[in-house]
């Protein structure tokens, strides 16, 4: 065997790559472009929902398989039974090649945006500068145009980045840059969100429009069907999130955790895993509504005016608000474009540590071998998103992996670890390794988590076969967002069917006869 398996140094280190996961573009604007979009704060009772009956569950899951069988996702499912392999796959293919590919162009964007804040570079008006000067975009998904040099420099630089962090092993590479990067994150955050509080309409944004709440747009049983429609978009849009911001389903925690030693509380880990990644999101909310408020009330309009959804939050809205700000305008910008950066970083690396890992764990090949193919190969792989028409692919493809990739990963996880390897050898892994989880989490992996999550992918088919989703064509949404997951079911049935080396696969412990009857 070439490779030895990393170790994280400390718990601390462990938890600060896992939050750093966790902690991503996601939190900063798309929780808060959803939480408008979703009737304000009544998002929050759909997420919370969502946190507590699929995110937590969901997330010890994956903490308790990865740090069982010490292995990424596809051994670890290929020793729970030989036919699981190709699932275990999915999560890690769909994270490396559904979501870093776009991921990487989007943090690309915010390396462009923050050298543009040194001179608020985007002029006097930020959308026509976005859309017409630095995309350039063009009029449909039909029409790619050619590549954006800026935007494909960028992304370069960013797999650069990656590839810097992931070369080493997770304990000099990952758990180093999280020790610097985390406590940077939450300090440049803390600031970004006092110093929004303090402009004029800022808490009046907060209290009027985040921390408010419009209740028909969460009530699945309300009698006008479009009002009915809405509720069930706001619910499937809550556990997407969930998933997305948690990073669930795609592997990354089970690799995560299976770097822990022996003796570790998961139960613990996994709670402030959940816990500081929902609060970071909430509290990064006060920043996006209070700025938006502070820009509403200096242009004299209304919120629901000054607020736009999608990347034109953190790339029209926010620049417009930088300009806005009565001094220090480049260094508030700058300061917000690098906290997208760090978080966009520390998430970035950890989707490629999953492939990484499930690559070397299957084939033994050298980590840093791995890393520089993956790297150059992702590089390649993004640059469809670095093109003119590079939006609309991302939109389209970033709708269908978080909607229905993640959610089935999660969904295959639960069923494996609630019916094939059971609950209760977890449970009594928990416990031997020293955490304590109560009986309601068997019964949360076994029926509850599962059963939602079907009538959650019911419902996503549903609303997304009664429209074509964002406009686009049928053969626009077939092609992109179609093709992204059919690319990603085939690559993972491709690696499953390479042939293992025996003594990989034998198990380091073997479950108990009486927990197999459970
Ligand atoms: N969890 C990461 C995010 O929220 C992927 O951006």
């Amino acid at each position: 065997m070439s490779n030895t398996r990393g170790n994280w140094q400390s718990n601390l280190g462990f938890l600060l790559a896992a939050i750093g996961s966790a902690i991503g573009l996601g939190n900063v604007w798309r929780f808060s472009y959803m939480a408008h979009e979703h009737g304000g704060g009544a998002f929050l009772v759909p997420y919370l929902v969502a946190l507590l009956l699929a995110g937590l569950p969901i997330m010890l899951v994956e903490y308790g398989v990865g740090h069982l069988e010490k292995a990424s996702s596809p051994l670890s499912f290929r020793r729970i039974g030989n036919h699981y392999e190709w699932l275990g796959w999915w999560m890690p293919v769909v994270a490396m090649f559904g979501i870093m590919l776009y991921y990487a162009v989007i943090i690309g964007w915010c390396v462009n945006y923050f050298f543009l804040s040194a001179s608020l570079g985007w002029g006097l008006d930020p959308q026509s500068f976005f859309f017409n000067d630095f995309l350039k975009i063009t009029d449909s998904a039909d029409n790619l145009g050619t590549f954006r040099m800026p935007i494909l420099l960028a992304t370069a630089f960013v797999w650069f980045l990656c590839w810097l962090i992931c070369f080493r092993d997770v304990s000099h590479g990952i758990e180093r840059a999280s020790k610097v990067f985390m406590p940077t994150l939450f300090v440049l955050t803390l600031i970004m969100v006092g110093w929004t509080l303090t402009l004029e309409g800022a808490t009046d944004a907060v209290l009027n429009n985040y921390l408010s709440a419009d209740w028909s747009r969460i009530n699945i049983f309300a009698h006008d069907p479009a009002l009915r429609s809405q509720a069930i978009k706001t619910w499937v849009a809550a556990f997407g999130q969930i998933f997305f911001t948690l990073s669930l389903g795609f592997g990354i925690m089970i690799t995560y955790a299976s770097y822990l030693p022996e003796k570790t509380n998961i139960g613990q880990n996994a709670l402030i895993t959940c816990v500081v990644n929902c609060a970071y999101s909430l509290i990064a909310g006060l920043a996006v509504f209070g700025i938006v408020g502070f820009m509403a009330q200096s242009q004299g309009v209304l919120f629901e005016d000054a607020i736009k959804g999608g990347p034109q939050l953190a790339f029209v809205v926010y620049p417009k608000a930088i300009s806005l700000l009565p001094s220090l305008n480049a260094i508030f910008g700058m300061m917000f474009f690098l906290i997208l950066v760090i978080a966009g970083l520390t998430s970035g690396v950890s989707l490629i540590e999953a492939f990484t890992c499930s690559c070397t764990d299957k084939f033994d090949w050298p980590r840093k071998k791995v890393v520089t193919g993956i790297c150059v190969l992702g590089f390649m792989g993004s640059l469809i998103f670095t093109t003119q028409g590079g939006l609309y692919v991302l939109d389209i493809v970033d709708h269908f992996i978080t909607n229905y990739g993640l959610v089935v990963g999660g969904l295959v996880e639960c069923l494996l670890v609630g019916w094939v390897l059971k609950t209760v050898v977890l449970r009594k892994h928990f416990a031997k390794s020293g955490s304590k989880i109560p009986i309601i989490w068997d019964i949360c992996v076994k029926y509850i988590t599962p059963s939602l999550l079907i009538i959650l992918v019911y419902f996503a088919v549903k609303v997304d076969s009664a429209e074509n989703y964002g406009g686009y064509s049928f053969d626009q949404l077939l092609l992109f967002g179609g093709g992204a997951m059919l690319a990603c079911l085939a690559l993972a049935l491709l690696l499953a069917l390479a042939p293992w080396d025996p003594e990989r696969l034998k198990r380091r412990h073997q479950p108990e006869e009486d927990d197999l009857l459970v």
